[in-house]
């Protein structure tokens, strides 16, 4: 069996997100028996690793995922469907970014209509927040930039979506790429507005920066103190650096997004919320496609279909779309009523944390960079659970760190492909596919 295509899915999402919620602790693991798998073996040129076997398959021909930034083009968002179909063994594994936004938006305007009798620091009638971008060029970053402003009514369309531009500040409600939005509750009507956003990039490049937005929420609390009521925040990276540095202390909500530990520790202290991209899903897509073109076997082994050792994935926690080549984890939303149940997120997802058999799945060796090893979200969350799962698979992985600024950091160590069997790649730019294809191509 294929993976399922599903495009229509919106509304079933959500209703899905709650029934993650509730039914986490309920899915049983899958049964015995699925795919007999051993199949072929695909094997290297060099025999120095795990890959004992004969044969030779040109790097061209190897399994190759891309993950946590889509190939896309940064201005368009256009999927760059060269690289997601490089050959029949490339696959994309992220999450459902507008799945993902929306529950970010939805958390922060229930909390501001749950706690509408003390959010209004200063009084005035309006609710003002201020936004840390990660990265422009980036689609997940647009697509939460989006949700917020959507959510809160404070999105502009353009081109026929929401412009998610920076606006700088916008004190007086003039900026064009934002309007003033506004929330009734009991009968009140408050405005909602975006005081100011910014993408947080450091001097030498580097996006989603927790340092900057620490900067940034000092400067901002310094020019609009008290009319800052919300602090939302592309990730939780910074989210937490303006936390930490502001908001805890000035007990303003602050809103992130990816559930790591520090995140969801601090909801005890007063972080508002985030969301869970569920990487526990994520990383053990990542690796396990892989795996099954190593084994020869159909992609949904493991996946939608349960393996010999009973891996399998439940359809409320990804999609497949076959068309984009993608796999999406969905995302839940992490607030102060269930954040007892993300405390760890660099536990693997329990229905495919089984052990797969040595002797059906020899090792192999696996090359995979994350494009900033300072990154909190990859470092602190993904990459620990990319670790956890690559023993169960029998993957022998090289982990590779870029600095998140120059792709060349990180190709310069993509010097002897042959080496590997296969490739898991975490861009620094979303257009910059070709660089590693044409490593893979020579
Ligand atoms: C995460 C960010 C992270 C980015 C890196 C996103 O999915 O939410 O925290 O910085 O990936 O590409």
């Amino acid at each position: 069996m294929k993976g399922k295509e599903k495009t229509h899915m919106k509304k079933r999402i959500v209703v899905l997100t709650m029934a993650v919620l509730f039914g986490l602790s309920a899915v049983a693991c899958g049964s015995e028996g699925g795919s007999s798998s051993g199949g072929t073996d695909t094997s290297t040129e060099s025999s120095s690793s795990g890959s004992s076997d004969s044969g030779t398959v040109a790097n061209k021909d190897k399994p190759l995922v891309w993950f946590n930034r889509q190939p896309s083009n940064s201005s368009t968002g256009e999927l760059d469907m060269a690289a997601l179909s490089f050959n029949e063994d490339t696959y994309y594994v992220g999450f459902d970014a507008n799945q993902g936004a929306e529950l970010q938006g939805t958390m922060v305007k229930d909390y501001i209509e749950a706690n509408i009798d003390t959010i209004d620091r200063n009084g005035d009638g309006v609710i003002g927040y201020v936004l840390a971008i990660g990265d422009i060029g980036h689609n997940d970053s647009i697509a939460r930039t989006r949700g917020v402003r959507k959510a809160l009514g404070t999105g502009v369309e353009k081109d026929g979506s929401i412009d998610s531009e920076p606006i700088g500040t916008n004190t007086d409600g003039s900026a064009s790429a934002v309007q003033d939005g506004s929330i009734e509750v009991n009968g009140k009507t408050y405005t909602v507005r975006e005081l100011a956003s910014q993408e947080m990039k450091n001097s030498a490049g580097a996006t989603w920066d927790a340092a900057t937005a620490g900067n940034a929420i000092g400067t901002w609390s310094s020019s609009f103190g008290d009319q800052i009521d919300v602090v939302v925040s592309n990730n939780d990276g910074m989210g937490m650096s303006m936390f930490n540095a502001w908001s805890k202390d000035n007990d303003v909500p602050t809103f992130g997004y990816d559930a790591n530990n520090d995140a969801v520790a601090a909801i005890a202290e007063g972080y508002g919320g985030t969301i869970s991209q569920h990487a526990d899903v994520q990383a053990y897509l990542t690796l396990r496609v892989l795996r099954n073109a190593l084994d020869g076997v159909d992609v949904d082994t493991g996946i939608g279909t349960a393996d010999e050792a009973g891996n399998v994935l439940s359809d409320d926690v990804y999609v497949y779309n076959e068309e984009e080549r993608s796999y999406y984890a969905l995302n839940v939303a992490v607030t102060a009523e269930n954040y007892q149940d993300f405390t760890d997120s660099t536990k693997v997802y329990e229905p495919v944390s089984n052990q797969l058999d040595e002797s059906s799945h020899p090792t192999k060796k696996v090359w995979l960079d994350i494009y900033n090893a300072s990154d909190n979200f990859l470092s602190s969350t993904y990459q620990p659970l990319l670790q956890n799962y690559d023993d169960l698979m029998n993957l022998d992985i090289d982990y590779i760190g870029g600095d998140g600024q120059t792709e060349s950091n990180i190709t310069n160590r993509l010097g002897n492909p042959g080496q590997y069997d296969a490739f898991a790649i975490n861009m620094v730019k979303t257009d910059n596919a070709a660089s590693y294809t044409a490593l893979l191509n020579q």
